[in-house]
């Protein structure tokens, strides 16, 4: 392949290098381009612009690959627990036993909450929407953020608090809502267990079930890093005008936050429900998604990336099957989602513009029947990325990555004069 792209533009001709990623995907750096030129390229939405060289993770989109720091997800969540995976994307290698077993400890001693963050929770509106209290509880964390230098058990410690903490923020919040007593931190039990029982201890929901603590555990593996998406993006452009930590993940929170994003496992029941209000009938739904004259669409469905299949969407498909068989329920809505999916898989729309179930399509259906209400499913998916968000917002800091700053086309009105109050 040629080293280089050949520009042409108003009679000049540049030279533009290419660079080359480890597996082979081309970029053209266009940075001179502006100054030789003085134009700029054009790409709403980002689909064509690499904004960073990343050695997080690789994704294929066409053939459906998914690697963590090269190891393939369906490894990872064969074998991996959820802070192994925290360590790989965080440090760039798995974890040996010995820096496992003290990154646990270490997990484990920080998972209290500050007093402030405790108040905060307890200060919000009982129907606050648990992603507006998570964004606003790391938003005032940062208050606490110390230099980034600082390590604990091989990890930078602001992390390590952060990873701890964000089960307790979100239990906090969930039971705020409910007006439930918070159940504090057990340090004896492990991640996903101790969140699942900071959540449901002394309700319908309590489990002390190892296995469907192993299926959350595993969910949040899934979520954990997707590349330069909508949120991870936001984390280093906030990170890149060297606002801390807490704060640029607080914006990553929120980013996740939209329907488009990460609240598509929350719109998924939600287009479930609706769905089931027609009587159940999965053709009235691809009828619906396909009408350009309708807002309603597939959630759960369609991604930028994946054009084949989502990898992430065929491992959770067989979780929904398991978690629901080992609760003993038989989930219509589960009979529904399979049958909304074949019907769109077979329908000429979906298939001419490569439209698969993405990884939030099957998410909700376990969250809601572990017992979580639908606006925690966001949260959840949040949990798990936070340790990309992370990997990412280091990876940017530890660069010379200058601010983002966006170019436009500036497409509004030429100079024109000021119109005195009076004469308009
Ligand atoms: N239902 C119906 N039609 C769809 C859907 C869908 N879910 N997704 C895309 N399309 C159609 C569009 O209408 C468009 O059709 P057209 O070419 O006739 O105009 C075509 O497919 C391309 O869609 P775009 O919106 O241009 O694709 P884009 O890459 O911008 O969007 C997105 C990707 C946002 C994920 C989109 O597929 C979507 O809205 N899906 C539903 C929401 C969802 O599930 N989001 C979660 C994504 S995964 C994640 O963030 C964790």
């Amino acid at each position: 392949m040629a080293d280089q792209a050949v520009l042409q533009i108003n009679g000049k001709t540049l030279e533009l290098p290419l660079i080359v990623g480890t597996e082979k995907e081309v970029g053209i750096d266009i940075a001179v381009l502006r100054d030789k030129t003085g134009a700029v390229t054009f790409d709403p939405g980002y689909g064509n612009s690499g904004a960073c060289e990343s050695a997080v993770t690789f994704l294929d989109g066409e053939l459906g690959i998914l690697r963590y720091r090269g190891i393939p997800i369906e490894q990872l969540a064969g074998h991996a627990s959820f802070l192994e995976v925290s360590w790989l994307l965080l440090k760039g290698e798995l974890p040996t036993a010995a820096e496992l077993a003290q990154f646990d400890a270490a997990e484990k001693s920080h998972r209290d909450l500050p007093d402030f963050a405790v108040q905060l929770i307890k200060s919000l509106p009982r129907n606050v929407h648990p992603m507006a209290g998570l964004a606003a509880v790391f938003a005032t964390l940062s208050s606490v953020e110390g230099p980034t230098k600082d390590l604990e058990a091989g990890l930078a410690a602001n992390e390590l608090r952060l990873l701890a903490q964000i089960p307790t923020i979100a239990a906090y919040l969930y039971r705020h809502t409910e007006g439930l007593d918070f159940v504090a931190p057990d340090k004896n039990k492990a991640y996903a267990a101790n969140y699942l029982n900071m959540m449901f201890k002394g309700t319908k929901f309590e489990t002390n079930d190892a296995d469907i603590a192993n299926a959350l555990d595993l969910l949040f593996i899934l979520h954990a890093d997707h590349e330069q998406n909508c949120s991870t993006s936001t984390v280093r452009l906030v990170g890149s005008a060297q606002a801390g930590l807490s704060a640029s993940i607080a914006a990553g929170v929120t980013a996740l936050w939209g329907p488009l994003h990460g609240g598509a496992n929350q719109a998924v029941i939600e287009m479930l429900d609706e769905v089931v209000a027609h009587g159940g009938d999965v053709n009235w739904a691809v009828a619906q998604a396909k009408d350009k004259n309708s807002t309603f669409r597939l959630m759960g469905f369609g991604h930028r990336v994946y054009k084949n299949f989502d990898p992430r969407a065929t491992i959770i498909k067989v979780q929904a099957d398991l978690v629901l068989s080992r609760l003993g329920k038989n989930d219509k809505q589960l009979a529904l989602a399979k049958g909304l999916e074949e019907a769109a898989l077979h329908d000429e729309y979906f298939i001419a513009r490569k439209l698969y179930p993405n990884v939030d399509f099957y998410s909700g259906i376990i969250y809601r029947a572990l017992g979580f209400p639908p606006g925690m499913f966001t949260v959840l998916f949040a949990i798990g990325r936070l340790p990309g968000w992370m990997a990412h917002w280091n990876e940017h800091n530890a660069g010379k990555a200058k601010i983002g700053r966006p170019r436009q086309i500036y497409i509004g009105k030429n100079a024109r004069d000021f119109v005195a109050l009076n004469k308009r």
